[in-house]
């Protein structure tokens, strides 16, 4: 298949609240052409205040999750029509990479393949990551002449420490999945075949836990890492407060449930929504 359509760039389904999307070009695995960064814009439009939803599963169709930005479509296509090409394809891309940076409801990046360049911006903007053990991870820009631009430099020093994002992005190496947990790009890796019951695993905890909590939660987490603690103890207190303005009853039946029914530890437990 050489031309997909659009709208089939990305495939999703929702099973019991989470919802499982696809990067769905596995015969060019799964890289990122300006059709796909438009499509999954919508999709996570589409999704992100849906309530039949309440994680979102970021994962590839086939032998990737990603294989970064499409060199043709992406890079020499939208090249050939000038500056305003490459902006426009840049905005559709970094577009929805920020969209899911600041998503409503948290999201697993399931990294079952391949994951180069531009596909570091969607694993950085997903708040917890999984990988299959065999995942090949890479910023081989330094292999094509390029840097690790839209965002991929700043992932790997976001997420890994100087000398090793230096060592991968000067030597275009890559690093399988095992190795990206010891890097600190995903949170954990195994086999393959249990990859998908292990993220489904982490998505029903997530699910059971208080929808304004995580959303408040996940923000405080990326915000407070480029502040002083000062300031962090200060956006965190009006990130609080504003956080009870709509969920007060969340909150008061949490503190209930502890405190009176005594039907559950917040140490070792959520409450019952
Ligand atoms: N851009 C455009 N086409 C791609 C890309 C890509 N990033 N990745 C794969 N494809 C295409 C191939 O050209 C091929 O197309 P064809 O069937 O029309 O010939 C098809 O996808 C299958 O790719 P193969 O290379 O045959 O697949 P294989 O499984 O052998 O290798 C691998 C997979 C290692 C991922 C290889 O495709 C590859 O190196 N891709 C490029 C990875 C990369 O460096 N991406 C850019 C990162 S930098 C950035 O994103 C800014």
């Amino acid at each position: 298949m050489t031309d997909r359509a659009e709208a089939d760039t990305v495939a999703f389904e929702i099973i019991d609240r989470v919802a499982w999307v696809s990067f769905n070009r596995p015969e060019k695995r799964n890289c990122m052409s300006p059709k796909l960064n438009r499509r999954m814009m919508e999709v996570l439009d589409e999704l992100e205040h849906s309530p039949d939803v309440g994680v979102l599963v970021l994962t590839g169709e086939g032998t990737a999750w990603t294989a970064g930005m499409d060199l043709k479509e992406y890079f020499r296509d939208t090249e050939a029509q000038g500056l305003g090409g490459s902006r426009k394809a840049q905005r559709e891309s970094y577009g929805w990479w920020r969209r899911l940076r600041w998503y409503q409801k948290p999201t697993i990046a399931m990294v079952n393949g391949w994951c180069f360049g531009g596909g570091y911006g969607p694993l950085f903007a997903c708040d917890l990551a999984f990988a299959a053990e065999d995942a090949q991870f890479g910023l081989s820009e330094i292999n094509w002449g390029i840097l690790p631009g839209g965002g991929a430099a700043k992932v790997a020093t976001e997420l890994t420490s100087f000398r090793r994002a230096m060592y991968h992005s000067l030597m275009g190496e890559n690093i399988d999945g095992k190795t990206a947990v010891e890097w600190g790009f995903v949170n954990e890796a195994l086999p393959l075949d249990q990859l998908k019951a292990r993220v489904s695993e982490v998505a029903n905890v997530l699910l059971k836990k208080n929808p304004v909590a995580l959303k408040a939660t996940k923000d405080a987490i990326r915000r407070v890492r480029e502040m002083t603690y000062d300031n962090a103890e200060d956006y965190l207190l009006r990130a609080q407060e504003a956080a009870n303005s709509y969920d007060n009853e969340g909150r008061k039946e949490g503190i209930k449930q502890f405190i009176d029914d005594k039907t559950y530890k917040p140490g070792l437990g959520a409450y019952d929504l």
